[in-house]
């Protein structure tokens, strides 16, 4: 398999240049240092950055995924940062270099008769992209978009978003959307995509729980606060692929523990937001603490994110 696509690839990258994009929002442009072609994306997909102050975290792609020589992310500038968004506002600059591994997509486009988005704040940044496919293909969208000000807002003058299928709401200027009015009933077959704050996301998660089965697909960058979680239990982890079995201390997550025991599996974020360790399970019942699956796709119990999400039962079977 090439270096390159190798799933924990880490791909050189330059800062070729540096924008705003908005207030507070400052847009990069990253190519690989000899300029040649970066892997394929499809909207949706984001990377993970590693800036040279060793912090990684999580970015959406929201260039054209049909221009291989450079990728654009866009980065809010926090007032509590965890170290990325501080550090790209205050020390990064255009000749600077990055890595980032290769685009994965948690958030992937369907096919669907009607296609609704939401987003807010930064969070357009992961839905643009998306938004250009949909609309390039005649399928019909709409787009509920809101932010603290107009001039906090980026993109928000692309011609694409100036017409009637985008409602803007800048919180300085309009009423508050009552989304759940502002969706309506999905109907069988809609998709509604939603990225932004926390508490607009877990609002949209309650809603959906009334929704058909898939109709809502979230993307968080910042992991979910789990309220009713309680420290973790020891249980057993078969690894059927591996033929090992290990046991996982109420300290420890089931990534680290198969690692001590020489399992390795790919990841990145630690805490349940980039989609890097997610695993197949066989048997038992996963108990969900990651930000990336949807309420339905908790009860499928088909898959799970190691790093973070734990087991209900004894002993949890992994297709590792
Ligand atoms: Fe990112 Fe587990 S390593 S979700």
């Amino acid at each position: 398999m090439p270096e390159d696509e190798r799933p924990d690839a880490q791909i050189e990258l330059i800062v070729r240049g540096m924008r705003w994009e908005a207030d507070d929002v400052l847009l990069l442009a990253l190519e690989r240092p000899d300029g040649s072609e970066l892997p394929e994306w499809e909207p949706g997909a984001h990377i993970d950055l590693r800036l040279p102050n060793d912090v990684e975290r999580q970015y959406s792609l929201c260039s054209d995924p049909a221009d291989r020589r450079t990728w654009h992310v866009a980065i809010l500038r926090e007032d509590i940062s965890r170290g990325g968004s501080r550090y790209v506002h205050r020390d990064l600059r255009p000749g600077q270099r990055v890595s980032a591994g290769l685009p994965r997509n948690n958030f992937a486009l369907v096919d669907a008769p009607e296609t609704v988005f939401v987003a807010g704040g930064i969070g357009i940044t992961a839905v643009l992209p998306m938004i250009r496919r949909v609309a390039a293909s005649g399928s019909p969208w709409r787009l509920a978009y809101l932010g603290r000000s107009l001039d906090h807002m980026a993109y928000v003058r692309e011609p694409l978003l100036c017409g009637p299928e985008v409602t803007v709401v800048a919180a300085d200027r309009d009423p508050r959307l009552e989304l759940a009015a502002w969706i309506g009933a999905p109907l069988d077959g809609t998709v509604v995509y939603a990225c932004g704050p926390a508490r607009m996301l877990d609002a949209l998660e309650d809603l959906s729980l009334d929704w058909p089965r898939g109709t809502l697909h979230v993307e968080r960058f910042v992991p979910k606060v789990f309220a009713d979680v309680e420290d973790g239990s020891t249980f057993d982890v078969e690894a059927r692929r591996s033929g090992l079995r290990v046991t996982v201390e109420s300290h420890c997550s089931i990534l680290e523990t198969l690692e001590r025991a020489g399992i390795g599996v790919p990841s990145s974020c630690l805490e349940g937001v980039c989609g890097t360790c997610e695993t197949r399970i066989i048997d038992g019942e996963a108990e969900h603490r990651d930000s990336i699956l949807a309420p339905d796709e908790r009860l499928a119990n088909e898959t799970m994110m190691i790093c973070v999400s734990r087991s209900k039962q004894p002993t949890l079977v992994l297709d590792i």
